[in-house]
């Protein structure tokens, strides 16, 4: 039996780091990564440098048959055995929804959604007991978030739709974990959209990718629906739980968030 990893978002940032730490057996031995991404060069390069097998998919997964192609993939290899996959292809646009390109927020709406419920899918038949799911979802994903509106809310709907999952595929023992992390110096930065408002957001504090990334494999070793890495934001989705959502909004309006 052939074990593999599916890896969304692979050519750069948390997804590439995820590639890196798979090659080294954080996860337990695999005969193959699959990456995804539109940049094929970025994928080219993990080839060259990882000594695991790595097999590239140039796919844009806001595009429907890209799903089909990873599940034709799979149908087409033998006796293959999906141990994990990592959705985490993903960007987020900062600004008032107004101002936001409509086309921009579809496109997020596919990516961060759509996307991961697709590749479940067409995973799912070539997982057994063992296999795990790491959704990465955000620390935007504990409260509604303005001038971040669309991005937090389909990062609610992954954190939400992990949690509920793990419950039902835990009986035959496949684990799904949402990963919520803080600011990590990463190209998500560098999308379009309102800059200020990205700085004024960024006053929660950045983490590192290395640190989000152990975490969360550790995390799905483990079992568990959630990974929040950083302390201070583990603090503040417990207050989150609690806390009216109007409390919130002062506490984000003082701190100068938004
Ligand atoms: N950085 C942060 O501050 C932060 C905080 C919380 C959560 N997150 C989440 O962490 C995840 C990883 O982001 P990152 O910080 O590592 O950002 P990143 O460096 O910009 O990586 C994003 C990845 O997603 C891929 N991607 C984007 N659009 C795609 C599309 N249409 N089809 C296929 N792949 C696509 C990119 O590859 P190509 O461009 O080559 O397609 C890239 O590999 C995302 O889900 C993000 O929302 C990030």
């Amino acid at each position: 039996m052939k074990h593999i990893a599916i890896v969304t978002g692979a050519s750069s940032g948390l997804g590439r780091e995820f590639v890196l730490r798979l090659d080294r057996g954080e996860m337990g031995p695999l005969d193959e990564i699959w990456v995804v991404a539109r940049r094929a060069e970025r994928l080219e390069a993990l080839e060259r440098t990882c000594a695991t097998a790595i097999r590239g998919f140039c796919l844009d997964l806001t595009q429907s048959d890209s799903f089909d192609t990873i599940e034709h993939a799979l149908q087409e290899s033998d006796d293959i055995h999906v141990a994990l996959l990592v959705n985490n292809a993903g960007f987020g646009s900062f600004g008032d929804f107004a101002c936001q390109d409509a086309s921009a927020s579809r496109g997020m709406m596919q990516l961060l959604m759509q996307a991961p419920v697709e590749l479940i899918y067409r995973s799912l038949p070539f997982m057994h007991e063992g296999s795990r799911i790491i959704n990465i979802a955000s620390v935007a994903a504990f409260v509604p978030q303005p001038r971040l509106a669309v991005y937090s809310a389909a990062k609610r709907f992954i954190l939400d739709l992990s949690r509920s999952l793990d419950a039902e595929l835990r009986e035959v023992g496949i684990h799904v974990t949402a990963v919520c992390p803080k600011f990590m110096k990463t190209e998500f930065l560098d999308a379009p959209g309102d800059d200020e408002a990205a700085r004024a957001m960024t006053v929660i504090g950045f983490e590192r990718i290395a640190d989000v990334a152990h975490a969360a494999l550790k995390a799905s070793r483990a079992g568990k629906s959630l990974c929040i890495p950083a302390l201070d934001m583990k603090a503040l989705y417990a207050i989150s739980r609690i806390a009216p959502y109007e409390l919130a909004l002062k506490i984000e309006r003082a701190l100068g968030v938004f």
